[in-house]
């Protein structure tokens, strides 16, 4: 232990910081929860009583070394910043680097923004979910190929449990707890295992909407995404409805807007269709309503879900869904944003 503290005391002696960082690592590997001096006080606890006084003596003497030397260097910092004449107060201040928001982040808020003009809250659950409020409240049948393996992640000790592959999970919590009228956008991280690869990852993020109350109808629900899609892409922006298929609305559609490169011409983005997919809707099924507690000859409503990675690759005409993941700061930096 004493050529350890020798040992210490010297490094102390010898040490000069070149920068303000390196000086801080030097506070934290002498005097943090892990640092050197930490762990010499903690096998000072197993010293001979008689031995005690001399070692409380030593450690406490490397502390204020430390400590003198951690005070000396850091006015040694000021002095040369004020010679350089960076502390001049009357030179404009260097601007700080504040980083930016997520491109994720930046759709997310954005899309959430124009729904919340609409009058949608927004609701939150859980990732981790049980097999109800992702398929059996939602109208999966029992053998619907969502709830095999290739799909959805289990937990092995209980199929019951699962990572939710959508976020209409979150849906369905809230119309189990509250009675229409229900207006409601519901963002959030969703898995599905899949084979990662520039248009699709095991990890995505979603918003999907519900909105139920007396009398909604398709049009309803064909007008509020007429106005989401201009909103986002643009006012010439234009929507087309196909028909589809998803065990939680009846009718459903897919919606696709036109393709904001080519105006509607046909490009590579688009495929040259002129247009892109953007999200599934519906009419909410009566079973689904029905499920949750909401009686289904009251009302109806209707639903939507949209991958916020896909849109944001739309709107940005980002081509590698992986850059979402990579945290590239080179990336990152492009987006730069108040929201
Ligand atoms: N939950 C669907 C999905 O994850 C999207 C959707 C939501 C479709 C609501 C229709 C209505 O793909």
């Amino acid at each position: 232990m004493r050529e350890k503290i020798e040992q210490l005391k010297k490094n102390i002696e010898q040490f000069k910081a070149d920068t303000l960082q390196q000086l801080e690592e030097f506070r934290v590997r002498t005097l943090g929860k892990k640092g050197e001096l930490t762990a010499i006080f903690e096998e000072f606890k197993n010293v001979a009583p008689e031995q005690k006084k001399e070692f409380g003596r030593l450690l406490n003497e490397v502390k204020n070394l430390i400590l003198e030397k951690l005070k000396s260097q850091k006015e040694s910092f000021d002095a040369v910043e004020t010679v350089s004449g960076i502390a001049d107060k009357t030179l404009p201040a260097n601007a700080d680097s504040i980083g930016s928001r997520h491109p994720i982040s930046l759709a997310k808020n954005e899309i959430l923004e124009i729904f919340a003009r609409l009058g949608f809250t927004v609701a939150d659950g859980p990732e981790i979910e049980d097999d109800w409020h992702v398929f059996s409240a939602l109208n999966f049948p029992p053998d619907h190929p969502a709830r095999d393996m290739q799909d959805t992640f289990f937990i092995e000790q209980n199929p019951d449990i699962l990572l939710r592959t959508h976020t209409s999970s979150i849906q369905v919590r809230v119309m189990e707890k509250q009675k229409p009228p229900i207006r409601v956008v519901c963002p959030g991280r969703v898995f599905r295992n899949e084979a990662i690869s520039a248009r699709a990852h095991c990890i995505f993020h979603q918003v999907e909407g519900l909105y139920i109350d007396k009398n909604v109808s398709f049009a309803d629900m064909k007008q509020t995404l007429l106005y989401f899609a201009r909103e986002m892409f643009g006012e010439n922006t234009k929507i087309r409805l196909r028909p589809s298929f998803f065990p939680f609305t009846e009718p459903s559609a897919e919606m696709d807007v036109s393709c904001k490169i080519c105006g509607g011409k046909g490009c590579n983005i688009c495929k040259h269709t002129g247009w892109l997919e953007v999200l599934g809707c519906g009419i909410v099924d009566p079973n689904v309503l029905e499920a949750s507690g909401i009686n289904s000859k009251e009302y109806t409503g209707f639903a939507f879900g949209m991958g916020i990675e896909r849109l944001a690759m739309l709107k940005w005409q980002i081509k590698d869904l992986r850059l979402y993941f990579e945290n590239d700061v080179r990336f990152l930096e492009q987006f730069q944003s108040v929201i």
